[in-house]
This record gives C-alpha cells, sequence and structure tokens, in this order.
C-alpha cells in the first residue's frame, strides 16, 4: 500500500474517538497507511468523557446468551439480534486487545468474579459485566490509543480539520474521498482515498441540554445521508437520567454506575432536602430500570411538581467507598461545593446518544461502496430502539474491528485514489453576519429541546419541522453566499439530523423505547425499523 501523500490516502478515518482509534490503530498494525482527522484536539470527542465503562462477558457466572437477552430487552424489539450476537461475542476480546494497548481498567484481583477485573453494574445488565477504569473509563482508553495513534508511523495523524462533505463518483456509487476545512487558517482540501470510514460521534448537541461535548454535531449522519446513504432509527435518541445540575458545569455526567452500586433517586422536600424514594412508584426495577424508564419517570416528576432538578444520593454508602469508586466524580462536585459523601447530588435528563444513524453489516459497510461507519454515528442494529448501558463503548470497539478486518482484506483490490474537484470559492464572500449562526445553533437546540424530547406530541413535532424548514432554508443560503466555518457547517448537520429525528418521529405511530409520544403511547403489535432513504 501507498504511504499518504498530501492530497491522498489508502484509508481516510474521520473521527479520533474509540471507533476511529481503535480502527486506526489495527489498521496501521496490518501494514496500511491511514490518514485520521479530527475536527478539534486528537481526543476532544465523547470517548474521551465516558464514565461507567465497557460492558462484555468476563465472568464466569455470565453468560452471552444473558448480555444478548439484556441487551434485547432494552432494545424494545427493534435489535438486530444477529448485531447484537455479533458485539457481544466479540466483547470479551476487545477488552482483551484494548488491554494489549496498554489500557489499565480497574482490577480486583481477590474477587474471581471478572478474571481479576473488577465489574461493575448498570441499569438493564442482570450482571456485573461492565469493565472500567474507576468512573474515567473513557479517558484510560482515549488517552492510550491516541497516544499510541500520535506516534504510529503509518498513521497521519490531522488534528482540526473538519470534514464538510464526502467526495461520491455517482455513476460508480463510490466513496473517493473528503473535503476538510482548516478549522483555524480557513481553506478546503480535497483528500483523496481509498477508503472512507466515519467514526464521527452522535448528534446529540442537537439538544439544548446534553452530556456530549461541543463537536457532537452528527455531521457523519448528515455527511453519509447526503451521500446517499440510509439513516435509520433517528427517533431513538437516548437522555442520561441523571447529569450534574449546576450552573458552572452544565454537560456533567452523574454515571449511572453511581446507581449500580446503590443510589437512589428522591425527590427535594419543601426545603430542598432528600424526600421521597420516587423510582419504585414507577418501576420494580427501582433507579436500576432502563435509561428510558429512569429519565421519563424525572421528567415526569419534574412537570409534575414544577422542579428544577431531582435528587441523586449515595450518602448511605462509606465515604471510603465512594470516593476509591466515583474519585472523578467526587472531585468534580466537590470543586462545585457538593460533598458527594455527605449530601445528595442535584440531577436532571439531557440528551446523551444517539441510538439511530447510519445504517451498516456486520462489517460496518454502508450503502455506498467503499463508505464504512463505525462507533455512535452507526446504526448496526445493536441498540434497537434504547441502547443499555456501557454497550456504546463496546459497539465501537467491535465494529471498528470489522471495518478494519473488511478492509484488510478488500482495499487491494479497490481502485487507487484519483485526482479531485478543488473547493470551489469562487462566488462566495466573508461573511459579515455570524450572529445569524449563533442565534440560529440556540433557536434549534431550544425548539429540539421542547418539541422533540422526552416526551412528544404530534402538534409539538409539527411544530419543530416548521421550524427546521425556516431554518434549512435560511441556512442554505448562508452556505451558498459565505465563506464556510466550522459552526457554520456543524449547523447546516445540526439542522439536517433534526429534520432526520423528527421526520422519522412524526412516522412513528406507536410508543417505543425511547420514543414516547402522547398520541400513541402504546406498542404496535409488529416492531419495524425507521429507515429515511439518503438524498444522494
Ligand atoms: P467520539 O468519541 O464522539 O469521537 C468523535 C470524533 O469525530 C472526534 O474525534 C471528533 O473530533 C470527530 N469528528 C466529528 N465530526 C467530524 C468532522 N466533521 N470532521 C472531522 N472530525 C469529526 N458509553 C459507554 O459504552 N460507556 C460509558 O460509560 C459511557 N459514558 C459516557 C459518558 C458521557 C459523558 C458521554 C458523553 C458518553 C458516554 N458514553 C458511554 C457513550 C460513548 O462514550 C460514546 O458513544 C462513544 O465514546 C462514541 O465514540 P465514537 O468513537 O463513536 O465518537
Ligand atoms: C454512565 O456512566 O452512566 C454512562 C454509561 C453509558 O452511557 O453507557
Amino acid at each position: 500500500m501507498n504511504p499518504p501523500s498530501a492530497s491522498s490516502t489508502d484509508v481516510l478515518l474521520i473521527g479520533s474517538g474509540a471507533a476511529g482509534l481503535s480502527c486506526a490503530l489495527r489498521l496501521a498494525q496490518a501494514g496500511i497507511a491511514v490518514t485520521l482527522v479530527s475536527k478539534g484536539a486528537l481526543s476532544s470527542g465523547s470517548t474521551l468523557w465516558a464514565q461507567g465503562g465497557i460492558s462484555a462477558v468476563l465472568d464466569a457466572g455470565d453468560s452471552v446468551e444473558s448480555h444478548v437477552h439484556d441487551t434485547l430487552v432494552a432494545g424494545a424489539g427493534l435489535c438486530d439480534e444477529r448485531a447484537v450476537r455479533h458485539a457481544v461475542e466479540r466483547g470479551p476480546d476487545c477488552v482483551r486487545w484494548l488491554i494489549g494497548q496498554g489500557v489499565e481498567f480497574t482490577r480486583d484481583e481477590d474477587d474471581p468474579v471478572g478474571n481479576g477485573l473488577h465489574l461493575t453494574r448498570e441499569g438493564g445488565h442482570s450482571h456485573r459485566r461492565v469493565v472500567h477504569a474507576a468512573d474515567a473509563t473513557g479517558r484510560a482508553v482515549e488517552t492510550t490509543l491516541s497516544g499510541l495513534a500520535a506516534t504510529h508511523p503509518r498513521i497521519r495523524v490531522l488534528e482540526d480539520r473538519l470534514a464538510v462533505d464526502l467526495i461520491v463518483d455517482r455513476a460508480a456509487n463510490r466513496v473517493v474521498g473528503a473535503y476538510l476545512l482548516d478549522v483555524h487558517h480557513g481553506g478546503v482540501q480535497a483528500l483523496a482515498a481509498r477508503a472512507v470510514v466515519l467514526a464521527t460521534g452522535g448528534a446529540n448537541q442537537v439538544y439544548l441540554y446534553s452530556s456530549n461535548p461541543h463537536g457532537a454535531s452528527g455531521d457523519g449522519i448528515a455527511m453519509a445521508w447526503r451521500a446517499g446513504c440510509r439513516i435509520a432509527n433517528m427517533e431513538f435518541m437516548q437522555f442520561h437520567p441523571t447529569c450534574l445540575y449546576h450552573p458552572e458545569a452544565r454537560n456533567f455526567l452523574i454515571s449511572e454506575a453511581l446507581r449500580g452500586e446503590g443510589a437512589v433517586l428522591r425527590l427535594p422536600d419543601g426545603d430542598g432536602r432528600p424526600g421521597e424514594r420516587f423510582m419504585p412508584r414507577f418501576d420494580e426495577r427501582g433507579e436500576l430500570a432502563p435509561r428510558d424508564v429512569v429519565a421519563r419517570a424525572i421528567d415526569y416528576e419534574m412537570k409534575r411538581l414544577g422542579l428544577k432538578h431531582v435528587l441523586l444520593d449515595i450518602t448511605h454508602k462509606p465515604a471510603e467507598f465512594i470516593r476509591s469508586h466515583f474519585p472523578s466524580i467526587h472531585a468534580r462536585c466537590l470543586e462545585l461545593g457538593i460533598d458527594i459523601t455527605r449530601e445528595p447530588i442535584p440531577v436532571v435528563p439531557s440528551a446523551h446518544f444517539t441510538c439511530g444513524g447510519v445504517l451498516t453489516d456486520l462489517a460496518a459497510r454502508t450503502d455506498v461502496d467503499g463508505l464504512y461507519a463505525i462507533g455512535e454515528v452507526a446504526c448496526t442494529g445493536l441498540h434497537g430502539a434504547n441502547r443499555l448501558a456501557s454497550n456504546s463503548l463496546l459497539e465501537c470497539l467491535v465494529f471498528a474491528e470489522a471495518a478494519a478486518n473488511d478492509l484488510i482484506e478488500t482495499l487491494p483490490g479497490r481502485p487507487p485514489p484519483g485526482p479531485l474537484a478543488a473547493w470551489d470559492e469562487s462566488r462566495v464572500r466573508d461573511s459579515d453576519e455570524d450572529v445569524v449562526v449563533a442565534h440560529n445553533w440556540l433557536e434549534l437546540r431550544t425548539f429540539m429541546w421542547d418539541y422533540v424530547g422526552i416526551v412528544r406530541t404530534t402538534k409539538r413535532l409539527e411544530r419543530a419541522l416548521h421550524r427546521i424548514e425556516l431554518l434549512k432554508q435560511e441556512i442554505q443560503d448562508y452556505y451558498g453566499n459565505y465563506r464556510i466555518s466550522a459552526d457554520l457547517i456543524e449547523l447546516r448537520n445540526l439542522v439536517t439530523v433534526a429534520d432526520l429525528i423528527v421526520r422519522s418521529a412524526m412516522s412513528r405511530r406507536e410508543s417505543r423505547g425511547l420514543h414516547y409520544t402522547l398520541d400513541y403511547p402504546n406498542l404496535l403489535p409488529e416492531a419495524r425499523p425507521t429507515v429515511l432513504p439518503g438524498r444522494g
């Protein structure tokens, strides 16, 4: 294979979270030259912030069947069982691969369960099966893998390069490269590639409140849709029940692992002190019911009582246990004046995970030849209508391996990268009204939160769609006339994703998993995915 040149590469990997990094390393370790781009610093995606861990069957008392069963139950009839089995069966080897790369997980040598690894528990899992690095698992994975990628001779890393669009040979339905914007200096480069892997993460910034970093703007989903790929199940946006409610830390997550280790949810009493434990009123599994159930219960109680937040209480556990199991959460809350060993944590639900995305097969291939999608950007069939906790990092690792294996086999037969049309800036000028972009970001995220959130109605969805149509026109106008910026491209993608979410939600005439509408509160007898054709 060829070493990458300035304008071409064998494999272009867009995104450097758990999915992109592990795919890049597997390819590079097999002798393939890759270019790895990130629109920010290498570690700027969601992976760095993952707390709870990675689910995998590692305990002798656990089983593949049990993990498959729990995943299917959470997915509310919409998982593709082949994808679930594939992920669950490959999970333990992927965890061992991470350990081989140097990721240090929390160990428990005295406990035979988990082969020396400490396994924690999260909602919807019937066993302890979540391998973790204290409460900062994503940081351990991201920093280890990005350190390896940054120094690997066959990986060319390009930071601060935002992929604007894929370049597709329409006649052959084949991806041939991508346009990359230099975020700091402007200018768009056309990079040719034999194959392109989208690993751009989710779209959760489409909501006003999100546990995700700023860059989770659904770029890969929007790019793939414009390239002609089918996009599936976008109505299933997962809201994490417990994000910290604090004006100085708007997207800090309080891991589900706290509830796994016994934390309970309470209503604040009249003086703001911990009052009734309310989850048993909603579900016999209490705080460990699947996320959609817990988030809806919190939303219901907050709306019923006019609360700004509810309380998560772990104070009944020994202080030393809390400090050693949750050192990052303990430290961050303490910085903000909350000692979680002595007082409950104010929490609210926030947008957390995109279950739908670019439709792929078991080898992570999309509808466009040579284009792969891995990690949160993809819809592999693993999550169905609701993702089971800690199945996301698992999906990143398993499908990154699948894409790498397919590329290792097929790349030699793919046409070499050819010359590409340059990006045309001849008819645009510098924007003199950046306020339009900032205003539209906020407007979009606000009405998505209000109208397309945890509880939906047809009327609210119609309202949202009407506003999306207006925004689409305004942004297209702006895009056609002004030089592009990262904010504009992200906004354009967010509006596309919002459109896909709302259209998917409107087409589902039932409540299933994460999609709950007051107009159709029941389940239909048959579970069907929502598949929207690409614009291509
Ligand atoms: P990301 O890690 O989000 O990386 C996306 C990458 O794509 C980034 O490098 C970004 O710069 C790049 N990118 C995006 N768009 C472009 C573009 N246009 N051009 C160039 N580059 C681009 N899951 C679990 O399984 N267990 C957990 O414990 C867990 N905890 C979580 C806690 C938090 C706070 C959050 C936010 C998520 C958590 N999740 C967890 C979910 C999980 O972390 C994510 O689903 C997963 O990390 C996504 O990885 P990824 O590789 O797909 O994308
Ligand atoms: C958490 O730690 O609660 C997040 C786990 C996940 O999103 O899978």
